[in-house]
């Protein structure tokens, strides 16, 4: 794909990616330390939205006490463009957004953003990668679609990535911008709105049905670019990057964005939240303060998890802040019951959600039935577990308190967090017995095992997934492929040695590169790489260790002082083939 001639002429205009990506990665790591909380108009609303919903919400954020509680963003999303003039500058919809008309007869959000700002809370805007956005091809009865001719529907960023930075975050002083991507997949030649001429054709970079045709280093280099120009207008505002998870997005959104969706978007069905669930459980090597997995905006309160489905409403809660998903409502709150209220504000579940250290949790199982995840907290000896059923019928579910890397002799202390209830489990195993779709979420305090050693899932923020390696060309494959996964290959097959699992185990895909940060603060690094070819380990950037796989000899490095740590899986070629980092531990 680096040699599609599309790609080489795209690539000659722009910048190189590399050179800068080291800053962007600073600014990212300032915003976001915890996953963001914010409302956002688009799964009450769609594009049938003004400015007085969403000062309503923003004043219900503040009056049901969720603003205290830590939601503190009152976003825009599509629906509020009018146009882009001829000299490049967007005019917004002031028929819907009445404080944006100026004496001038020009148009300013900024009355809006004052007010919101006045309020304590914070605001954030919605655009596009390309040149169209998404309600232009998907809600095209929409009465809020851009207006004019051809180029002035044009209202994404394409070709004005720094005009429209300095718009949204100089002039308006936004804190906050979406950037989707339908500009980039669904304006080709099929579309009934390019060939009767209303919108201008963009062969397309991002391909849904195949994720192997996607232009990815295009659609990477175009999210850089803008990334680059919001932090020069402002270093602290949260870039979100709406590609779905297409175009690989998901292996890269990391260096560029403080959050990324992973999948389609989400509705208020069951099956449709638990899809948005899976395609971001299995990347915790991907999160950490300053990044996060985004499976979309919350239904809790829509649908099927509405104040008559508390059970699946407080399920889907649990899920997200179980694996440090960013907390968007997606609620009208002026319509919402207060039992949902009780739900969006559990501050036990919000303190799990905001954990300080940031490790997304960690699946520990997973089948048709049900999911159990471990998220390690920043109170040492804690964890919290969720304990998920999946189906329609009740279910009993469970972890070995082991398999927590805590001292089963000495028992743990349980506490259920929505039951608000605890107890001092002695067995050596967690076992809790579940409704239909309940997902019971736990607080897990209890002795390490072994006290000086750290295994992957006590610290998956501390990896950076550098270089996810060679991908599958399968579609199928290439969609759940997870370059890097603790205790799973990168296919989704559960790592097993001599017939146990390997929860300490690192998956990785041909030619990854895997970064851990030691921070000075380990002595030595044991380890048994397995798979075919040569792998290396650097320290500091300077190699410390390299074999050959197929010798399956056990890895054990003075680590003593290193900064860094860099694990690189062999580049064998063959497609979707696979390494393991197995028995990765790291002692004090
Ligand atoms: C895309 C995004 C949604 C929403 C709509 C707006 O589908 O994924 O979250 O922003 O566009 O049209």
């Amino acid at each position: 794909m680096l040699q599609s001639s599309r790609y080489r002429r795209f690539i000659a205009g722009l910048a190189v990616v590399g050179v800068f990506s080291f800053n962007i990665c600073d600014a990212v790591a300032q915003s976001a330390p915890t996953p963001p909380m914010g409302w956002n108009p688009w799964n009450a609303f769609r594009t049938e939205v003004d400015e007085a919903r969403i000062m309503a919400n923003a004043q219900a954020l503040m009056d049901t006490g969720l603003a205290d509680a830590g939601y503190r963003y009152a976003n825009i999303d599509d629906g509020w463009w009018l146009r882009r003039d001829p000299d490049g500058e967007i005019r917004i919809r002031a028929s819907i957004f009445p404080s944006a008309a100026m004496p001038d007869g020009s148009t300013s959000l900024r009355p809006f953003v004052d007010r919101v700002h006045a309020m304590g809370l914070k605001t954030g805007l919605y655009t596009d990668i390309g040149r169209n956005n998404c309600a232009q091809h998907w809600d095209r009865d929409s009465p809020n679609l851009p207006e004019g001719n051809q180029r002035e529907r044009e209202v994404g960023t394409m070709g004005y990535q720094a005009q429209d930075a300095r718009l949204f975050f100089s002039d308006w002083n936004l804190d906050y911008v979406k950037v989707d991507a339908c500009g980039l997949a669904d304006y080709g030649p099929a579309f009934a709105g390019v060939r009767d001429g209303t919108y201008r054709k963009l062969a397309p970079l991002i391909d849904r049905r195949n994720a192997a045709n996607s232009e990815a280093p295009i659609v990477e280099a175009l999210y850089a670019g803008f990334a680059r120009e919001v932090r020069r207008f402002s270093p602290e505002a949260l870039l979100e990057i709406c590609a779905w998870g297409e175009a690989d997005s998901g292996n890269w959104a990391g260096r560029y964005g403080n959050l990324w969706r992973t999948s389609p978007d989400i509705r208020g069905t069951w099956e449709a939240m638990l899809a948005n669930f899976d395609s971001a459980a299995p990347r915790s090597l991907f999160a950490g303060p300053g990044h996060w997995n985004h499976p979309d905006m919350l239904e809790v309160g829509n649908g099927v998890f509405g104040p008559a489905d508390l059970v699946e409403a407080r399920a889907h809660m649990s899920m997200w802040a179980v694996i440090a998903a960013p907390l968007i409502l997606g609620v009208d709150l002026t319509k919402v019951a207060p039992e949902i209220i009780d739900i969006l504000g559990n501050r036990d579940v919000l303190a799990i959600s905001q954990d300080p250290a940031g490790h997304q949790g960690v699946v520990l199982a997973q089948s048709a039935k049900g999911t159990v995840i471990a998220r390690p907290l920043a109170e040492p000896g804690r964890k919290a577990v969720a304990l998920i059923n999946r189906t329609d019928e009740p279910l009993v579910l469970g972890v070995d308190v082991s398999h927590l890397h805590f001292d089963p002799a000495a028992g743990v202390d349980v506490r259920d967090v929505w039951r608000a209830e605890g107890r001092h489990v002695a067995g050596g195993r967690i076992e809790a017995q579940l409704a239909a779709h309940e997902t019971v979420l736990l607080l897990v305090s209890g002795q390490p095992a072994e006290p000086r050693v750290m295994f992957p899932a006590d610290m998956p923020a501390r990896f950076d997934v550098a270089e996810s390696g060679i991908l599958p060309a399968a579609p199928g494959l290439r969609k759940i492929w997870v370059p890097a996964r603790i205790g799973y290959l990168p296919s989704g097959a559960p790592i097993e040695v001599n017939g146990q699992r390997d929860f300490a185990a690192l998956g990785v895909g041909s030619g990854s590169r895997l970064r851990f940060a030691l921070d000075g603060e380990f002595r030595r690094l044991a380890t048994l790489p397995v798979g075919a070819g040569r792998y290396a380990i650097y320290g500091d950037g300077k190699l410390v260790h390299a074999a050959g796989a197929e010798d399956a000899q056990p890895v054990q490095i003075d680590v003593a002082g290193l900064q860094t740590l860099d694990f690189v899986a062999p580049a064998t070629r063959l497609e979707a083939d696979t390494f393991v980092w197995s028995g990765f531990r790291l002692e004090r």
